[in-house]
């Protein structure tokens, strides 16, 4: 063998090996033909053409599937028209395409000058980001996710470049799909009183054509909020392993699109716009869009056609204007009712809003002292939202959405009344507010960021599909199935269901209410799901089922509930009354350590405040104390009484149906005799001692005078024994001197009263 073939077998081995440890980084010149490889083999750079094209661009597309998908793009108006393309890494530390003829034909154009003394190279990050970065400090001086061609990948920041001076990131699309230059339309996050993303044409006066709706400060369409320090904000869309992107097409839609191994192909996702109702400005102004109805537009109540002709002809470009004039536009208004407001239930509200953190009382009525404020919402993230212009692109959405105020003359009040303001406390308007307060109660936003998202796929296949098998209850607001995880880990998916028609509300409320919460006591919330129409809340997984399950036979249990609900009331940051405590919402993990869960109707109370009233009672007869019950007041005295209310059950073991296990207890208890109450299987003299402590705490709790019931705190150290004299019980609740039970002749007649629990006790 000659000397000569010898060297070229070698160097045909060491290219193998070269071939097997692809670079994910160059530092010098890269040809057409070489390109560079993410560390996982995820996304590949180099020179790339088109679909039908043969012009050569310098891109970033995946690697590990068979469909060329491009999601980055150089040299993107500029292409090369043969393989003469060089990318390099140019001496003052710049990212350069050249051309045949050495010519600069796209540069990252960074100012600053290399670092001295050190080395740039170009590397291909896994997440499909080329960076430019200094090799001595590793410090990016340059991301390509800072500048995306027509992509939004996977923790690609989305909003302004704070590096760039405040420029705004967008996206761009392709001409064609043979050309990626500068194409019709761009999408980006849009920085007005409330951000919101929008897609608009460029050959149109940059005129948008779909807009989100405005942001919560934790959701914006897919996207949640990972980032907002130095007052920019900053979004991406949960990390997950799938291969997954949004990209805004050639005809001005943005897709989401996740790559099938099955099908070896993309899955087109959600797209918008999706329906003819996404089109900005659809039915003008005034008016909303409804797509499963036709035609799609009627005007807001209280409006009426510009102009009848058009709008009956299908163009409702013209939009709705004002049948009644207002109160407060007219010359002479003495003596006319004042205007007020009608609420439109879920819908996506309207462009233009203004800002304030104004609470929800205080945003209705600065509104209505403006007489150019045509509406007002208000919502957690949001604060309150009013309009000083033409309500437009609003939409009815059946289950997001929230709530909008449209001000309207007095005459044009629905036979249901509007919420009129200036009459006196205790009017509907009230009631709405009492509820939107409690979920606005103290800064949420920090924590709700940091709730994980479960994608809806997952918690489908950790249910084997929600099955029957796996249904652990039902409650009011939905049932709750068993899942596992895929890495092992066991949790509760608790589904709320659409017919509720509460579910985002409580959703809400209850993440607000937990996430601020970390105790012993207290059931952990795991993340939760929003996905279209579904609405669900993932916790850890207790295996003993809830209290109502158990067979009670450990102390240990109530003092842990006694102990979850004194760091309700007092010992964390919030105080925060229950007001849905029952045995059913008490689990128990596999050491029996009692947790208190569902939150769903809690309430946040401020600083100083001992109680609060609502016009709507939700919550659980049997359980409920009775000024709670009968005049909506509820104070830490209402979960004293639940508490007092468990506490017999647990002794008793037996459910307080219609209050008679009160009476009962009362009854024995004057008469001294307590054995007949206690559950046999549980009963043990040894016990006795406790047992009658428990039935004597339980009564103090369920005294009907709530002042006179102690705090929870009072009651562990009662049941701990360190109080040693004991008050006698007076009077139970609910139970008259003659025995008749007082509280449901009033419940009859109370129709406003809500039951959480459907299944019946
Ligand atoms: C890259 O190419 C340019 C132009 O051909 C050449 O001047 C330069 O030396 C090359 N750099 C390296 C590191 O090969
Ligand atoms: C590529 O060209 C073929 C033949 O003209 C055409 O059928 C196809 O639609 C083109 N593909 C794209 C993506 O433009
Ligand atoms: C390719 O581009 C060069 C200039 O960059 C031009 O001189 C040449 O004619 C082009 N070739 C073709 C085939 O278009
Ligand atoms: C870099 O600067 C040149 C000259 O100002 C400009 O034409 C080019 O578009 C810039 N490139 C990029 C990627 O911004
Ligand atoms: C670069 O390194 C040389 C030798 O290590 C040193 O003398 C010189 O000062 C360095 N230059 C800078 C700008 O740090
Ligand atoms: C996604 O997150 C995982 C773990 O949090 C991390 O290891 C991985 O690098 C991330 N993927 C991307 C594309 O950023
Ligand atoms: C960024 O977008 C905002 C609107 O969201 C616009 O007012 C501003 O001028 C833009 N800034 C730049 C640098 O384009
Ligand atoms: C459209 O927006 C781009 C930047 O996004 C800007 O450069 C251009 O001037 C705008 N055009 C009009 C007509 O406003
Ligand atoms: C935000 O500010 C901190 C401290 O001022 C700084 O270290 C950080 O780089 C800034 N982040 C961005 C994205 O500008
Ligand atoms: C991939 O899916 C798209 C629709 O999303 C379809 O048009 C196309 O034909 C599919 N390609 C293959 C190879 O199945
Ligand atoms: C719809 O009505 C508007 C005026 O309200 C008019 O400017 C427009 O031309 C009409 N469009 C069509 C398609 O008739
Ligand atoms: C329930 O409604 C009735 C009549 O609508 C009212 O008298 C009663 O006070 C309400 N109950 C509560 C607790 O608000």
């Amino acid at each position: 063998m000659s000397p000569f073939v010898l060297v070229l077998l070698l160097s045909c081995f060491f290219l193998n090996v070269c071939l097997a440890h692809e670079r994910a980084f160059f530092s010098g010149n890269l040809s057409d033909s070489e390109t560079i490889l993410s560390s996982l083999g995820t996304f590949r750079f180099g020179f790339f053409s088109p679909v039908n094209s043969t012009s050569r661009y310098a891109g970033i597309w995946y690697n590990s599937i068979p469909l060329q998908t491009v999601i980055w793009v150089a040299n993107k108006d500029k292409p090369i028209n043969d393989s003469s393309g060089v990318v390099s890494v140019s001496e003052d530390g710049n990212l350069v395409v050249t051309d045949g003829h050495r010519l600069v034909i796209w540069s990252t154009n960074l100012s600053t000058q290399s670092p001295a003394n050190s080395t740039v190279l170009a590397e291909l990050l896994d997440s499909g980001n080329l960076v430019m970065k200094d090799s001595n400090t590793d410090a990016y001086l340059w991301e390509s996710f800072e500048y995306p061609t027509d992509s939004w990948l996977p923790n690609m920041l989305v909003g302004t470049n704070a590096k760039t001076g405040g420029g705004n990131i967008t996206i761009t699309s392709w001409k064609t799909p043979s050309d990626p230059s500068p194409g019709s339309y761009t999408a980006a996050l849009v920085l007005a009183a409330y951000p919101e993303i929008h897609i608009v044409n460029n050959n149109n006066k940059n005129a948008t054509m779909w807009r989100s709706g405005p942001w919560n400060g934790v959701f914006l369409y897919r996207f949640i909020v990972n980032d907002d320090t130095n007052g920019t904000v900053t979004m991406s869309f949960a990390n997950d392993s799938t291969l997954r992107h949004f990209y805004l097409d050639y005809k001005g839609s943005v897709i989401r699109r996740d790559w099938s191994e099955a099908k070896r192909n993309w899955t087109a996702g959600d797209q918008v716009p999706a329906t003819e109702c996404d089109v900005y400005r659809r039915c003008g102004q005034f008016a909303t869009c409804n797509p499963l109805k036709a035609p799609p537009c009627s005007c807001f109540k209280g409006f009426s056609p510009r102009n009848f002709v058009e709008w009956n002809s299908g163009n409702s470009s013209g939009g709705c204007i004002r049948k009644e004039p207002l109160q407060c536009e007219r010359q002479n208004s003495n003596g006319s009712a004042a205007d007020g407001f009608m609420r439109l239930r879920r819908v996506k509200l309207p462009d233009f809003a203004r800002r304030s953190e104004a609470s929800e009382p205080e945003c209705l009525r600065t509104c209505l002292q403006t007489c150019s404020c045509v509406a007002f919402a208000h919502g957690l993230g949001y604060g309150c939202m009013t309009w000083n212009v033409s309500l437009v692109d609003s939409q009815d959405l059946s289950s997001s959405g929230m709530d909008l105020y449209i001000r309207l003359a007095h005459s044009e009040k629905p036979d249901r009344r509007p919420v009129i303001i200036g009459r006196k406390k205790g009017t509907e308007a009230e009631e709405i507010f009492e509820r939107v307060e409690a979920l606005a109660g103290g800064g949420s936003k920090g924590k709700m960021k940091e709730l994980p998202l479960f994608e809806f796929q997952v918690l489908a296949a950790a249910t084997d599909n929600f099955s029957l098998s796996n249904k652990l209850g039902q409650g009011g607001f939905g049932p709750v199935y068993k899942g596992k995880l895929q890495e092992g880990q066991e949790i509760a998916v608790k589904r709320l269901s659409q017919a509720s028609g509460q579910g985002l509300e409580e959703l809400v409320n209850e993440v607000v209410v937990i996430s601020k919460l970390q105790h012993r006591n207290l059931v952990k919330l795991l993340g939760c799901c929003i996905a279209g129409e579904e609405r669900m809340l993932v916790y850890e997984f207790m295996p003993n089922k809830s209290l109502d399950y158990y067979l009670f036979d450990e102390v240990d249990i109530i003092n842990g509930i006694c102990r979850g609900l004194v760091y309700l009331h007092r010992d964390s940051r919030l105080r925060i009354i229950h007001r849905d405590l029952k045995a059913s919402n008490i689990l128990l993990d596999e050491n029996l350590v009692p947790k208190i869960s569902d939150f769903g109707l809690a309430k946040i109370f401020s600083g100083n405040e001992d109680e609060a009233m609502t016009r709507r009672v939700l919550g659980t007869y049997g359980y409920m104390s009775p000024e709670y019950a009968m005049r909506g007041q509820f104070s830490e005295k209402s979960d004293v009484f639940s508490l007092g209310v468990i506490l017999l059950e647990f002794v008793s073991g037996r459910r307080n149906s219609s209050s008679s296990l009160l009476a009962c207890a009362w009854s024995m208890w004057k008469e001294g005799e307590i054995n007949g109450l206690v559950d046999p299987e549980i009963f043990d003299t040894l016990f006795e001692k406790e047992i009658r402590k428990c039935v004597h705490i339980g009564l103090l709790c369920v005294q009907e005078a709530a002042n006179r019931r102690p705090s929870v705190a009072t009651v562990c150290s009662m049941l701990s024994s360190e109080v040693a004299d004991i008050p006698e019980p007076r009077h139970p609740a609910f139970v008259s001197r003659n025995g008749v039970s007082e509280a449901e002749s009033s419940e009859a007649s109370n129709n406003n009263v809500t039951i959480t629990d459907v299944s019946g006790r």
